[in-house]
């Protein structure tokens, strides 16, 4: 029998699982790892350690499996996008790597957009130029850290880095490089003119394939670390995003996913790049050869609802350790108590900053209306809430731009939750839907390895083969029609208090210079 893993490289760990071709996952393995931030608003991890994750769970997975590794067809890499590794000549990593939610380069952006122009960029890589994206993070380090900037001959996404290590080569695939801002998304190749106009050589980018191409293969040195067979292929893999659109079968027009993870993203589909002529959702390659997908992503999704479990839910994680509960049920089974609307209580879930709707690096969360009568049922749901507030506001933009939605699928962690999930539906208004699968990227890039060697034809028949659809959330009318009063106050609330989280900014920018 032959067999395919999927590697994703996340943000707060390593998952790494082991599928047979009806996508059954026969072994699951994680392994976590520290996220530094040395200033406000500062977000960086130190590849080596995710490439310790990725060897000890690829380990972990074919212990537990059993499986013998000759029938290992494939490796798919999927993870975190935008974010920057140096290396120097040797391949040896010059500092940590500065990570998608990381906030420090509006100057750099604003330089990089100023000298391309700003119509010219959106020609050039279908989108503006945003903090988390990889090209601001080059020119951070030019103007910031010269003398390592002087060492640099490649710059790796982050499973990019991790490939390296298996393989011995530079590469890349069209999704992830998509999210550089160095790409011309719409050629589905580095952009030659972007990279030149702002002085960076086009020798530092790996060599980009579709994400179902064998991009290297596993080499001696990383057979040992890992218990591969030397010459597995890998292939591309993909940005964990479309990665995980694969995991959740969005190859196609209409079905679109919503995915709460650290971060919370609308994707869809679509046959050509549609770009929003405001800027607000994100135009990039799909993991699917030759097709694009729109995207909205909200920096702390789950991201919020985690800073709010271990910041004010001491009592809660005592329950439900008594109890043998995770923590976050507890939680969500409070929310359920409030009524809709938490009585006014509405949460901004902009903890590090936002990016769609509002690229905004300065704005910062708000729990905006509370009253005497706020306990923490009302403080839970409005967090739920706020976070289902802010994926509607990427479904309007979709509505806005005529992008089919007759599908939703829900996945990553916040799906999990039935409260949750029927609460992204109210908001929306739309039908959530779960699979059968939860694997997410992990499961979209060993389907994607799967197409790379042969075991299926098409991306589309790796995902008809694997995924059906299970449960379903309809929304509320009357629910809807109260969230819909409310979504309406929580956009104007940002518009609100927009100049003071610039103003906020600057006094803390000030404090630590
Ligand atoms: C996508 C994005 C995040 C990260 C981390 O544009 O920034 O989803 O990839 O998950």
């Amino acid at each position: 029998m032959a067999y395919l893993i999927g590697v994703d490289i996340g943000t707060s760990g390593t998952k790494t699982i082991l599928i047979d071709p009806t996508g059954k996952v026969l072994a699951s393995a994680s392994a976590e790892y520290a996220l530094y931030s040395p200033r406000p608003m500062w977000s960086e991890q130190e590849p080596t350690d995710w490439w310790n994750a990725v060897c000890e769970t690829i380990r972990g997975v074919l212990s537990t499996s059993g499986v013998d590794t000759s029938e290992i067809a494939g490796i798919g890499l999927s993870g975190q996008m935008h974010g920057s590794v140096f290396l120097d000549a040797n391949g040896q990593v010059l500092r940590r790597a500065l990570l998608w939610n990381d906030q420090r380069t509006q100057a750099e952006c604003d330089w990089i957009t100023q000298t391309v122009g700003k119509e010219r960029v959106v020609e050039l890589i279908s989108n503006p130029v945003l903090t988390g994206f990889t090209a601001g993070k080059i020119i951070w380090l030019r103007n910031h850290e010269p003398e390592t900037y002087a060492r640099v001959r490649k710059v790796l996404l982050p499973k990019d880095y991790v490939r390296f290590m298996l393989t011995g080569e530079y590469t890349t695939e069209v999704s992830d490089a998509s999210g550089t801002a160095l790409f011309n998304v719409r050629k589905r190749n580095w952009s030659e003119e972007m990279l030149g106009a702002i002085g960076i050589p086009l020798s530092w980018m790996a060599k980009s394939y579709e994400s179902v191409e064998i991009s290297g293969r596993i080499s001696q040195s990383a057979a040992a670390l890992t218990g591969l067979k030397p010459g597995t292929p890998v292939v591309g893999g993909g940005g964990d995003q479309a990665a995980g659109a694969v995991g959740n079968g969005i190859v196609k027009t209409g079905i679109v996913s919503s995915t709460v993870g650290t971060s919370g993203v609308v994707f869809a589909f679509s046959d050509e790049p549609v770009v929003d002529p405001a800027l607000r959702l994100h135009t990039f390659c799909h993991a699917v050869p030759g097709k694009w997908h729109l995207m909205g992503v909200m920096l702390s999704a789950g991201g919020s609802l985690q800073w709010y479990r271990d910041t004010f839910c001491q009592p809660e994680k005592v329950v439900a350790g008594a109890l043998g509960r995770d923590p976050y049920e507890i939680i969500c089974a409070e929310a359920e108590k409030a009524p809709v609307g938490s009585e006014g209580c509405i949460f901004l879930p902009y903890l590090t900053g936002e990016r769609a709707p509002h690229a905004d690096p300065n704005a910062r969360g708000v729990l905006f209306g509370i009253t005497r009568r706020t306990d923490r049922t009302h403080a839970a749901r409005a967090v739920l809430e706020g976070v289902a507030y802010g994926l509607a506001d990427s479904f309007q933009i979709m509505d806005e731009l005529k992008v089919p939605v007759e599908q939703v699928r829900a996945s990553g962690g916040g799906a999990r939750s039935a409260i949750w999930r029927g609460i992204q539906a109210d908001v929306t208004g739309k039908t959530h839907v779960t699979i059968n699968v939860d694997e997410g990227p992990a499961l979209g890039v060993a389907l994607l390895a799967g197409v790379g060697c042969g075991i299926y034809d098409t991306v589309a028949e790796a995902c008809e083969t694997t995924i059906k659809v299970r449960n379903s959330s309809a929304p509320s009318d009357r629910n809807h029609a109260i969230y819909s009063r409310y979504h309406r106050v929580y956009q104007s609330l940002y518009h609100s208090v927009k100049s003071e989280f610039s103003q906020v900014a600057e006094i803390v920018r000030d404090e630590h210079r």
